[in-house]
C-alpha cells in the first residue's frame, strides 16, 4: 500500500538525496577547477563530466518531491568537507564519497521507500546507486593512475593518447609535451580508450 509521500520518511530521504547530489556536483566542479589550474585537463574534464551527471541526479530526486511542493523539509545529515588542493586527495575523497553513497545511503533509502510502498522511488534510488558505483570505479581508476604516477605514462609503447583540444592521436608510452597539431600542453592528453565516443570506429 502506498502512503502519503508528504508524511513519509521517503520524503525526507529524497530531500537528503537532493542535498547530497547538489553538493557532489559542486565539489566535483571545484575539483575540476583545481585540476584545470594544475594543467591536468583530462582530470578537469572527468570531474566536469561526473558533476553534470550529479546535477541530473539532483533534478531527478527534486522532481519526485513535486506533490509536497511548497513545504519546507527539515533534514539531518552529514556531508564531507573534502576541501583539498591535492588532486590525489580529491580523487581519494571522491571515490570514498561515491562508495558510501552506493553501498550504504541509497540502498537504505531504497529499502525504506519499498517498505513505505513507493516502488518507483525505490527503483530510482537503486538505479542511481548503480551509477554512483560507476562513479566510484572511475575515481578509483584515476586515483590508482595518480598514485602510481601513470596518469600520463604507460607500460606500453603502443599506447594511444588523444589530445582533448584537437583530437590528435599520439602513439607511445607517454603523450608529447606539446600537441604537434594544436600546441596544447601534455595535460590535455588522455588514453584514447578513456575518451567518450571513440568506439564509433567499431561500426566500420
Ligand atoms: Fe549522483
Ligand atoms: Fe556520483
Amino acid at each position: 500500500m502506498q502512503n502519503n509521500l508528504c508524511e513519509s520518511q521517503t520524503k525526507i530521504n529524497l530531500m537528503r538525496a537532493f542535498a547530497g547530489e547538489c553538493q557532489s556536483r559542486q565539489r566535483y566542479y571545484q575539483a575540476a577547477l583545481i585540476a584545470q589550474q594544475q594543467n591536468y585537463v583530462g582530470l578537469e574534464r572527468m570531474f566536469r563530466f561526473t558533476a553534470e551527471q550529479e546535477e541530473r541526479h539532483a533534478k531527478q530526486f527534486f522532481e519526485k518531491l513535486k506533490e509536497c511542493a511548497g513545504e519546507t523539509i527539515e533534514i539531518q545529515a552529514t556531508y564531507p568537507a573534502s576541501v583539498f588542493s591535492d588532486l590525489g586527495e580529491l580523487l581519494d575523497a571522491s571515490a570514498k564519497e561515491e562508495y558510501h553513497e552506493f553501498s550504504e545511503v541509497y540502498p537504505e533509502f531504497s529499502s525504506v521507500a519499498k517498505q513505505e510502498g513507493f516502488t518507483d522511488i525505490a527503483s530510482e534510488f537503486d538505479m542511481i546507486a548503480k551509477i554512483e558505483e560507476s562513479h566510484h570505479k572511475r575515481f578509483d581508476y584515476y586515483l590508482k593512475l595518480w598514485k602510481e604516477d601513470m596518469l600520463l605514462r604507460s607500460e606500453s609503447s603502443d599506447e594511444l593518447w588523444m589530445c582533448l583540444n584537437c583530437g590528435h592521436i599520439h602513439k607511445g608510452s607517454e603523450p608529447p609535451r606539446e600537441c604537434p597539431v594544436c600546441g596544447a600542453q601534455q595535460g590535455y592528453f588522455i588514453r584514447e580508450a578513456e575518451a567518450p565516443f571513440t568506439d564509433c570506429n567499431m561500426l566500420n
